[in-house]
């Protein structure tokens, strides 16, 4: 039978629902080769620019039948939780194509004692640690050490999982809370105490097939809630790209020390890692060493990095999936920073009101090289109104990062709902001209 091409458009899933999905929706969207991209669960801004299934419920099984029966031919993964599940597996096991780890390489972020022990067999650089699921183990160690400790449990947390002790007594509390379930439930059965490192903390987020790695542009997230990096961790305020101090010499290091030695160490234990691997950083005076490894795009980077790919996505992730990466050309971006704030709800990541109309998305969607990213919003009947924490990401290219920091301020100031709060000062770091804090 004669081509037709009709392979060369496809149809992509999008499993998610924040700023991360809309952000890799929309890419793909722009890609010559994509005919229709599906969302699930999806948000206010995915039902707008894509197609949402219903489905009965939101278990991998269920995606696998609707991909089969839909023809899905590429499905990309946004969030941890379905890959701890092992949805990758689900969907490779019935012939379907899927960028993310299966379960068990998920684990090197669903198990933060699974990624320092590999680290530590490894000799991956990383905070010196140790494993407790004993209160008075970890007593006795953690006077031993003293403070600032940073305590961590050991399972998938949303966020709430790790706590930098600035005293011994407050080290105490969490591993207690921790490990009586009262903190994250049985993700804390065991606790990760770790020595705190100082410095200033990077994302280096890489594409990898099982045979290639290819590593996306540095970029900083900011997680503390309130300007000046204080506050309680949230999923990240805003971000930006590329990061300064990061130049090519250390992105060479942070490869060649960092995410290759992590892939072949998983290798050697019998995983092969697909996907997006991400690398939480600290640049230590000993140089950069392991925060944290997620095994997905991060969220609010990806809204960071995204407007400056200029290589097709589609191509890219179908690569990642057909394992065919190394057959790819180098990944073109563009040289402009991308300055990335987040509105979300007063209050988050405590307590907050959600349902307030959110108005001006237009105004700021007609804006040249502004991108507006959908995270928690849902559609009540025409309007659409908060729905949860991080509620829009605004993207701004500019010719320099204070370029795109004024641009994207400028844009978010066009936004309005009741409680918006938003961080004023993303991109500090690179503009205090901080060079290793
Ligand atoms: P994690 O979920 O492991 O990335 O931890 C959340 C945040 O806690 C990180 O982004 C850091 O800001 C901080 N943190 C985690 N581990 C350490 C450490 N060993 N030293 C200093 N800060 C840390
Ligand atoms: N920005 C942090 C994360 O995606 O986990």
């Amino acid at each position: 039978m004669a081509d037709t091409g009709a392979k060369s458009r496809m149809q992509v899933l999008v499993v998610g629902s924040g700023g991360r999905e809309h952000a890799i929706t929309l890419k793909l969207l722009q890609s010559p080769k994509v005919d229709a991209v599906w969302c699930y669960p999806g948000n206010a801004g995915m039902a707008q620019a894509a197609r949402i299934p219903e489905l009965d419920n939101d278990d991998p099984n269920a995606l696998v039948e609707f991909a089969a029966a839909e023809g899905i031919d590429l499905t990309i993964v946004g969030p941890e939780g379905y890959l701890a599940e092992g949805i990758v597996d689900a969907f490779r096991s019935r012939g379907l194509c899927i960028v993310g780890p299966s379960q068990s390489a998920a684990q090197i972020e669903s198990s933060k004692v699974f990624a320092k022990n590999l680290m530590e067999k490894y000799g991956i650089p990383t905070a010196a640690y140790r494993v407790f699921s004993e209160y008075q183990d970890a007593k006795a160690y953690i006077e031993e050490m003293g403070a600032p400790i940073v305590i961590k449990a050991d399972g998938l947390a949303g966020g709430k999982g790790v706590v930098v002790a600035e005293d011994v007594e407050t080290a105490l509390e969490a591993v207690r809370v921790t490990l009586s379930g009262q903190r994250v439930g049985e993700a804390g059965r065991r606790v990760v105490v770790e020595e705190f490192m100082e410095g200033q903390e990077v994302s280096i987020l890489a594409l990898c097939d099982g045979k290639t790695c290819v590593p996306l542009v540095p970029s900083q997230d900011h997680k503390a809630v309130g300007d000046g990096d204080r506050g309680p961790n949230t999923g990240g305020m805003g971000a930006y790209s590329p990061v300064p101090v990061v130049d090519e010499a250390l992105q060479q290091k942070i490869c060649s020390s960092i995410l290759l030695p992590t892939l072949e160490a998983l290798h050697k234990e019998g995983i092969v890692y697909t996907g997006v691997l991400y690398a939480g950083l600290m640049l230590t005076e000993d140089g950069p060493k392991v925060v944290e490894f997620n095994s997905r795009f991060g969220d609010p980077e990806t809204q960071a990095l995204l407007p400056r790919l200029k290589t097709d996505l589609a191509e890219v992730l179908l690569a990642v999936g057909e394992g065919r990466l190394g057959s790819l050309p180098p990944l073109e971006w563009d040289p402009r920073p991308c300055v990335c704030v987040i509105a979300a709800s007063q209050g988050y990541p405590g307590p907050h009101e959600t349902g307030f109309p959110i108005r001006g998305l237009d105004a700021v969607e007609e804006m040249e090289d502004i991108f507006v990213y959908h995270g928690a919003t849902a559609l009540q009947g025409d309007e659409v109104v908060t729905a949860g924490g991080r509620v829009v990401s605004i993207s701004a290219l500019g010719d320099d990062i204070q370029g795109a920091r004024d641009r994207a301020y400028a844009a978010i100031e066009k936004l309005d709902f009741e409680n918006i709060y938003y961080r004023k000062d993303i991109a500090w770091r690179a503009l205090d001209g901080k060079k290793g804090d």
